[in-house]
């Protein structure tokens, strides 16, 4: 069975809309947890626009399951991980002006770079992952930087309309997961799934991993909702 991790960042986003202590993604992450995810995925972000250094500290303490930091290529965050010593790190290309991470990781074009870092996680002890699109000459790179995984960005997958072009993108992910273990890597996915679309994908026996942010996140702010308000309302006796 392929394993959920849930990733947490916009749990930050909410709180740092306000800049205050919530919600907390540490609380976040332990509920997670306890509800049998099987890692939390965090993405330390140059600019720090969610997940902030203290959580990436205080979730090494507390994830029992596994943490998966995804990060960008850069010193600075090489450093951190070092230190830190997530699982996993999961390296994803970034940019200051993007909402999200809006595609894979040229890694053709960054070869050397890439086996460089890839070596100096690995020398830590850290599970490496690549995202990249479901392309077959960036899998090809991908293998040969060193790389335990790749995490096949499922954006174009999840963005297009339901019929013939869907089905198009499923097939582009399942050849490249085909080919990918051909390479001896292991396989994850992300990006974009929801509670609509994700089933096709989790019908793929040899993909290991999904990281799912969102769309779960998004689920918890209205399931949780009407809790809230009741609680609000008991405890200052409003009608
Ligand atoms: N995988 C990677 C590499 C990502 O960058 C993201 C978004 O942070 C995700 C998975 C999760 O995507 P979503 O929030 O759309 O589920």
């Amino acid at each position: 069975m392929s394993r959920l991790c849930v990733n947490i960042d916009h749990v930050a986003t909410i709180r740092q809309a306000r800049r205050t202590f919530e919600p907390d993604p540490v609380y976040a992450a332990v509920i997670c947890d306890l509800a049998g995810a099987r890692g939390i995925t965090a993405h330390l972000r140059e600019d720090r626009r969610h997940i902030q250094d203290r959580d990436i500290e205080v979730l090494r303490q507390v994830v029992k399951s596994k943490l998966n930091l995804e990060m960008a290529a850069t010193d600075e965050m090489i450093k951190i991980a070092r230190r830190i010593k997530p699982e996993q790190v999961t390296l994803v290309p970034e940019k200051r002006e993007e909402l999200t991470t809006e595609g894979g990781l040229n890694v053709l074009e960054k070869k050397d770079l890439m086996a460089t870092v890839v070596k100096m996680l690995s020398e830590s002890g850290i599970c490496v992952s690549l995202f990249i699109d479901p392309d077959e000459a960036q899998i090809k790179a991908a293998a040969k930087t060193g790389a335990q995984y790749i995490e096949i960005h499922t954006g174009l997958f999840a963005n297009a309309a339901e019929g013939k072009a869907r089905d198009r993108e499923l097939e582009r992910i399942r050849l490249s997961v085909e080919y990918a273990k051909s390479l001896s890597l292991g396989v994850n996915a992300g990006h974009g799934l929801n509670y609509y679309n994700v089933g096709p994908l989790a019908a793929i026996d040899e993909i290991e991993e999904f990281n799912i942010g969102h769309s779960i996140v998004a689920k918890a702010v209205l399931v949780g909702l009407d809790e809230a308000v009741r609680e609000m309302m008991s405890l200052t006796d409003l009608g």
